[in-house]
């Protein structure tokens, strides 16, 4: 047994200002921070539900097994979720079997399936009370779509041999009369911090060790270094969303994009149990075809929440469609109020990143050119099941067992049919160096409110600056350590992201996600004027 944490809890410690309906409504997972060098056979680097789930499977094989987050449980992406957990992959079967082929196609609706019944077996067997329920899911077409696209949709589900139908009408939605929808049967849905809660508990029963607060630095085969101590291990594995230990390979083969979400109260039993997606904007510049995401979760005795997602743009580039983030905001409750009249006040909203790979299948295995060290990356929309299935392979693999998806999810495979979609995102990356060129978005901090930042140009000098809630600026150079991105603003968040591989930066500076790996460089200021010299 680990010893419990002993230290003061921050209840803010999460990738953005704005806390989600599972963040704000559990206590913290936390647990001590590593203060001793350790030797395992097993690191594992994250605490999402793709590091959870790997150090759950490993210690149930009987491995010795470390987890360590730089955060606390649950405090990336996987606490942002909607959580809905589902084989209705946000990418399409029918592009699917374009790229891959239609056995490959049926393969990973086969391995969606599966996390689906490995998620709700293991919360039978370890007793997880996390409101996991079943629910019927319902995609339909978004006004830009035609009707062909849902028809193609259905007949690639069923040659992928799933249980769909299509209806006639779409149940719980207004203003969709007489449209048709496919209806998924028997998905799932949980409270995402309360699984992770129950994950790490049985890692822990069964021996394995977790560290929060707990930053892994110099990631090589031999292990890595955190809180200054080292960890030696016979196997590393990177669940850290986007991995941190690559410059470049993976960060060529898939694009991050912010999405945001909103919970409102809704009138207990007024509206079923379900899940519900549209299938994107067409006309939509990113290639993504951004799409909205519905479902309901317990709140109390007289309320529901409902919780509706959407509104997806490319990191740091929310402005590149006039509409900034808080205005994303103010769309998604148009939209869900038109489709769910019976909804109340909005009482969280919330926004992540997602990483969309070139060719709409996750990257899970052992990171390209390593013989020891595994990743688990490029999960969409799709990241409860990917990341569920990130931990199922990549133990398969260190355990020496067959798995049937290693080979599909391979990150080294080489996938031919992607060439206009990758130029598209390959352009567009290119287009962020003209930021390097470009005026800042502000001239001066005198224009910053406190609680606000922004981006100074000064010659070919990029700085970001922000203003706190004390009248004090912070100056940090905007060049993104990565690959010399420059940094945008993001006022909901209040952090500087950067739009070409998604790192992302507090106001002061710290890194919150890679595939950056150290913080932006201090600029000193006097009388409030940024000093350049
Ligand atoms: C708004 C939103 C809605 C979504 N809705 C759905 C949905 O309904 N269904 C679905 O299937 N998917 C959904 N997704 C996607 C899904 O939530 C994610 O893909 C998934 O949670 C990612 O899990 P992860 O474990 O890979 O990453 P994370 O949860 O981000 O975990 C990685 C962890 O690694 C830690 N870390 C990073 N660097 C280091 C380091 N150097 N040392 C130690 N720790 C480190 C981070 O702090 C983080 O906690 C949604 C995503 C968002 C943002
Ligand atoms: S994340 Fe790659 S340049 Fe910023």
């Amino acid at each position: 047994m680990q010893p419990s944490y002993q230290e003061p809890i921050d209840s803010n410690i999460t990738s953005g200002e704005n806390k989600s309906f599972w963040i704000a409504s559990e206590q913290p997972i936390v647990f001590n921070k590593l203060l001793q060098n350790i030797e395992t056979d097993i690191l594992i680097v994250g605490g999402g539900i793709a590091g959870l789930t790997t150090a759950y499977c490993l210690a149930k094989a009987g491995r010795k097994v470390v987890l360590v987050e730089d955060g606390y449980i649950g405090s990336g992406e996987t606490g942002r979720t909607t959580a809905h957990i589902t084989y209705a992959l946000d990418d399409r079967y029918y592009n699917l079997e374009k790229i891959f082929g239609e056995e490959k196609a049926m393969l990973a609706a086969g391995s969606h399936m599966a996390a689906l019944q490995w998620i709700s077996n293991i919360i039978l067997q370890e007793k997880i009370e996390c409101n996991f329920k079943r629910a019927d899911g319902y995609l339909f077409l978004h006004p830009t779509d035609k009707k062909e696209s849902l028809d193609k949709e259905y007949a690639a589900t069923k040659r992928a041999g799933l249980p769909t139908k299509m209806l006639d009408q779409i149940p719980g939605i207004a203003g969709e009369e007489g449209k048709s929808c496919i209806q998924f049967p028997e998905q799932g849905q949980f409270h995402i911090m309360k699984y992770l809660k129950g994950l790490s508990d049985a890692v822990i029963n069964m021996g394995g060790k977790i560290y929060t607060e707990t930053k892994a630095e110099d990631i090589t085969k031999k292990g890595a270094k955190a809180n200054g101590f080292e960890i030696k291990a016979n196997h590393i594995v990177v669940a850290t969303n986007t991995p941190v230990n690559d410059r470049v390979t993976m960060h060529t083969k898939q694009w991050p994009y912010r999405t945001y979400v909103i919970g409102a109260k809704v009138p207990k039993g007024k509206l079923p149990c379900s899940l519900w997606w549209d299938t994107g904007d067409q006309d939509s510049k990113w290639i993504s075809s951004p799409y909205h995401y519905v479902r309901l979760e317990d709140y109390d005795d007289q309320f529901d929440l409902l919780i509706s997602g959407g509104e997806d743009h490319k990191t740091g580039q929310a402005d590149d469609e006039h509409i900034p983030e808080e205005d994303r905001y103010i769309k998604l409750i148009q939209w869900t109020k038109n489709h769910f009249p019976a909804m109340e006040d909005v009482i969280y909203k919330w926004s992540g990143q997602v990483m969309e790979p070139i060719d709409s299948m996750a990257f899970i295995g052992k990171n390209p050119g390593d013989d020891n060290i595994y990743i688990i990356t490029g999960d969409s929309g799709n990241g409860m099941t990917h990341g569920t299935l990130g931990g199922m392979i990549v133990s398969d693999i260190i355990t020496g067992n067959e798995n049937p998806w290693e080979d599909l999810y391979s990150p080294s495979r080489i996938t031919l049919k992607t060439t206009d979609d990758y130029l598209h995102e390959v352009g567009n990356m290119t287009a962020q160096l003209v930021d390097w060129v470009s005026k800042g978005d502000i001239k001066d901090a005198d224009e910053l409110k406190p609680g606000e930042g922004g981006v100074i140009s000064s010659g070919l000098k990029k700085i970001a600056v922000y203003r706190d809630d004390k009248n004090c600026i912070h100056a940090h150079t905007a060049v993104c350590p990565h690959l010399g991105g420059i940094l945008q603003w993001n006022n909901e968040e209040k952090s500087f992201d950067c739009p070409m591989h998604g790192s992302r930066f507090t106001p002061d500076g710290k890194v919150i996600n890679g595939p950056a790996i150290g913080d932006l460089k201090k600029i000193h200021i006097k009388d409030e004027k940024v000093n350049e010299s």
